[in-house]
C-alpha cells in the first residue's frame, strides 16, 4: 500500500509531501485508525544508558521538529522518537526550496536551516503528549547566535526541556547553520560539553532525576578529529553518541538530478560513510558509552551492519520516507 501512497506523494513538492503525510498521519490517529492500519509490532525491549527502550529503532530528529506529531508517530511502533532540532527562539530556516529526493538514489538532500516554532512551542507540545514513548529532545542555536555565544543557547535548551525529555541530545553537526559544525572539534566542544555537563548535574539534583546528554556527530570527520572527540566525550562523562549527522559530501553518481543543491545529504548513499564512522567511534569509545546509529538505513540488513559496526540503538528518516513505516516492523524483527 505504502507504494502507491508514495508514487502520489512524489508527485508533489518534498515539502509539501512532508506537511500532507505528517498531517494525514495525526487525522489517522486522532480517527482512531492507526492501529488498523499499522501492523503491531512485537516488542524487543533494550535497556540503554539506564533508558528503557520498548525496540531499539527510533525516528531521527528533523522529521518532527516541533513536537507537533509525537502521539501519531508514536502509533507507527517507534521505540523511540527523537523530535527538534529546537532553537530558543523560533526562526523561519532557509528560503525555499529546501528539500529535494533523489528518488533513483533514494537519497534526500536538505538545507532546511532549523526552521521550527522555538523552545516554548515544543516544550507545550511535549507536556501535554498523551503517548508514552521515549522521548529524545534534540537541540540547537538560533541562527541570529554568534558561535561564541552558542553555549547560552545550549544552555537555554538543555534546561527548558530537561523535565520533559528521556534524552537530550546536543547537535553540532547540522551543516545548514553557518560556522555550527566548527563547535565540534577542539576547545569550543570541550567548553561547550563542560558548561553542558555541569548544567545537567546541577537540574539531575534539582529534578532528582537523571537525563542523559548524548552528541550528534558529522560523518564528513578526519581521523584525528574523531579521537579528540572521543576524548572528550569520556573525560567530560557525556552519555552517549549519535553517529550520524547528513553529509556535506556527494556520494552520487555526478548527474544525479538535485545531486548540486546545497545541504546535508541523508538516505542511502550515506551508509558506508555513516557507518565507517561508528566504526571508527567505537573503537575509540571501546564501548565505554553507547552510540546510536543513524545514517542511510533503508533495509534491515543495513540495521544489522549498524549493531556489528557497534551500535546499540538506531534511527532512520530518509528510509521512513522511501519504505514507508513497515521499515520499522522489518528491523525489529530483523534485529
Ligand atoms: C529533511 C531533514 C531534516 C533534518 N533535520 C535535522 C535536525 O533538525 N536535526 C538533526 O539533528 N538532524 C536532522 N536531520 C538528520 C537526520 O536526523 C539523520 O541524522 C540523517 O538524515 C541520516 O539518517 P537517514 O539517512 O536515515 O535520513 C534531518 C534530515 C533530513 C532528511
Amino acid at each position: 500500500m505504502y507504494s502507491a501512497i508514495r508514487h502520489l506523494l512524489f508527485q508533489l513538492d518534498a515539502e509539501k509531501a512532508h506537511d500532507v503525510t505528517l498531517k494525514s498521519l495525526k487525522v489517522a490517529y486522532q480517527l482512531k485508525l492507526l492501529p488498523l492500519l499499522i501492523p503491531k509490532i512485537p516488542d524487543k525491549p533494550k535497556t540503554v544508558m539506564g533508558i528503557d527502550f520498548k525496540n531499539p529503532v527510533g525516528l531521527a530528529a528533523g522529521l518532527d521538529k516541533n513536537a507537533d506529531y509525537f502521539n501519531a508517530l508514536s502509533g507507527l511502533g517507534f521505540g523511540f522518537i527523537e523530535v527538534g532540532t529546537v532553537t530558543p527562539r523560533a526562526q523561519v530556516g532557509n528560503p525555499k526550496p529546501r528539500l529535494f529526493r533523489l528518488e533513483e538514489e533514494k537519497a534526500i538532500i536538505n538545507r532546511m536551516g532549523f526552521n521550527n516554532k522555538g523552545l516554548n512551542h515544543l516544550i507545550r507540545q511535549v507536556r501535554n503528549k498523551k503517548d508514552q514513548t521515549t522521548l529524545g529532545i534534540n537541540i540547537g542555536k538560533n541562527k541570529a547566535t554568534p558561535n561564541e555565544k552558542a553555549i547560552d543557547d545550549y544552555l537555554l535548551g538543555l534546561e527548558a526541556v530537561y523535565p520533559y525529555a528521556d534524552y537530550v541530545t546536543v547537535n553540532l553537526s547540522s551543516p545548514n547553520t553557518p560556522g555550527l559544525r566548527d563547535l565540534q572539534f577542539g576547545d569550543p566542544l570541550r567548553q561547550l560539553l563542560e558548561q553542558l555537563k555541569t548544567k545537567q548535574q546541577s537540574l539531575a539534583s534539582i529534578f532528582n532525576r537523571y537525563v542523559p546528554m548524548v552528541l550528534k556527530v558529522a560523518p564528513d570527520m578526519a581521523d584525528e578529529d574523531i579521537s579528540d572527540v572521543v576524548d572528550a566525550l569520556l573525560s567530560l562523562e557525556i552519555d552517549g553518541l549519535i553517529a550520524t549527522n547528513t553529509t556535506i559530501t556527494r556520494p552520487i553518481p555526478d548527474n544525479t538530478l538535485h545531486g548540486n543543491e546545497m545541504g546535508g545529504l541523508s538516505g542511502k548513499p550515506l551508509m558506508p560513510l555513516s557507518t565507517q564512522a561508528i566504526q571508527k567511534f567505537y573503537s575509540h569509545l571501546g564501548g565505554k558509552i553507547p552510540i546510536i546509529a543513524a545514517g542511510g538505513i533503508t533495509e534491515p540488513a543495513d540495521a544489522l551492519k549498524k549493531i556489528e559496526a557497534g551500535a546499540s540503538l538506531v534511527q532512520i528518516y530518509s528510509g521512513l520516507i522511501y519504505q514507508g513505516p513497515d521499515l520499522i516492523k522489518d528491523i525489529v524483527r530483523a534485529l
